[in-house]
């Protein structure tokens, strides 16, 4: 038979939509750095880029498991162990009463996201998410055929989230709100009342909260509250991992929890289960690693908050001193999300930051990358570089922006 050339109309619309702003601007990036610029990376929240480590318990244990013959296909729900230190460590961090069954293991919160929509979404449904917000929340919603519908976070309010537009923004289509505290990008964390408000309009509206805390450790000025702690009788499912807080972010470890009141989320969990089933199942050393992890002691964790939080004065300090650019301090995380005034000079955000890129070498994501409404006219700049990276990359972006 002749050989056919591919049609045109092979690849679907589903995947041609697909963007994730913080690895697309790397192509570019590579592009120019393969010309020989020297290129600046504060794009990606990959703590051990530059000089964090992952503790040497956590190095240790992950090789001892798989010495010690941990290599086989593991239960598709997570091996006992990891979804009990799971249990413990939300109970002693988090204040949140779960049991093992409500565990379920995921190759990072990643995917967790992906299972929940596969399982949520339908073409017309409707998600609440945080506008801005991570971006795989409005990219797997889209896949999936839905919207996400992005609500307003207040940035004279520290980005906290708008609670009349979340109540304006709710339909007899909307399958979920989703909270991200603290917060990617905008490093806010809600105080206990903003929480139980948006529990509040969840169980107004019978609506299923997804609660984001994967850096429910790594913060500044406010301890957060976390969701499932708060909620009584509204369903909350959370996500959380190990990729940051534990510094092992390649090691694609995360996990889910429902914390249902009433066993409401029962048939969502066995929804979830049997798509973990087809995947197999998560990393099986990182499993056994994280689960002494989970449990062992966190002193590590002080050295690395208080170089962060050197980081955070930093960054906040010298780019409100711009001219044109001005941020509020992030409270969590390890992200700033400064407005830029683009003048006459770049007509978008993304425009800027290429700009920004080709002339300087410093490599910061597009605000729209993270929702075209709530995001745009900012970038997100991640501080976890050393001080003296982050000030000359600064003394790049001040000299670009007032030029
Ligand atoms: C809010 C938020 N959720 C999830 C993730 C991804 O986490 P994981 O490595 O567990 O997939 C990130 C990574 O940047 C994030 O910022």
């Amino acid at each position: 038979m002749p050989r056919r050339s591919l049609r045109n109309n092979l690849i679907t619309e589903r995947t041609k939509t697909i963007r994730y702003a913080i690895r697309d601007v790397v192509v570019t990036a590579k592009h120019l750095e393969a010309k020989g610029k020297k290129i600046t990376y504060l794009n990606i929240g990959d703590p051990i880029v530059y000089d964090f480590e992952t503790p040497p318990f956590l190095v240790e244990a992950f090789c001892d498991a798989a010495k010690q013959g941990h290599n086989g296909y593991s239960a598709s729900a997570g091996i006992p162990e990891f979804r009990e230190a799971v249990v413990d460590k939300e109970k002693r961090i988090n204040k949140i009463s779960i049991g093992a069954a409500d565990v379920i293991a995921t190759a990072g919160i990643s995917e967790g996201i992906q299972m929940m929509m596969a399982a949520l979404v339908s073409p017309g449904s409707e998600v609440l998410v945080p506008g801005p917000t991570y971006p795989p929340y409005l990219a797997f919603v889209r896949f999936f055929g839905g919207t996400a519908q992005t609500y307003r976070c207040i940035e004279e309010e520290g980005w906290r989230p708008d609670l009349d537009d979340i109540r304006a923004k709710i339909t007899e289509n909307t399958a979920a709100m989703v909270l991200i505290n603290p917060n990617n990008p905008t490093g806010a964390v809600y105080p206990s009342k903003t929480v139980q408000a948006l529990v509040d309009i969840a169980g107004e509206f019978g609506i299923p909260l997804i609660s984001d805390e994967v850096y429910d450790r790594l913060v500044y000025d406010l301890v957060p509250t976390s969701t499932a702690a708060l909620a009584k009788d509204v369903p909350v499912i959370g996500f959380n991992g190990l990729s940051k807080v534990y510094l092992v972010p390649g090691w694609r470890i995360g996990y889910m929890y429902f914390h249902h009141p009433n066993q409401d989320l029962a048939e969502l969990k066995e929804h979830i289960l049997k798509q973990a089933r087809i995947r197999i199942c998560t990393n099986a050393p990182a499993q056994y690693a994280a689960s002494i992890g989970l449990r062992e002691s966190d002193t590590y964790l002080k050295d690395v908050i208080s170089r962060l939080q050197d980081r955070r004065d930093l960054v906040w300090k010298r780019l409100n001193e711009i001219d044109g650019i001005s941020t509020s301090k992030p409270e969590g995380s390890f992200y700033i999300f400064p407005s830029i005034d683009l003048q006459n000079r770049w007509s978008t955000d993304e425009e800027f930051v290429m700009a920004l890129l080709k002339e300087t070498g410093v490599l910061v994501v597009h605000g729209s990358g993270f929702d075209p409404v709530f995001g745009s006219d900012h970038f997100r700049l991640v501080f976890l570089a050393p001080p003296p990276i982050l000030n000359s990359a600064l003394d790049a972006i001040q000299k670009f922006v007032e030029s």
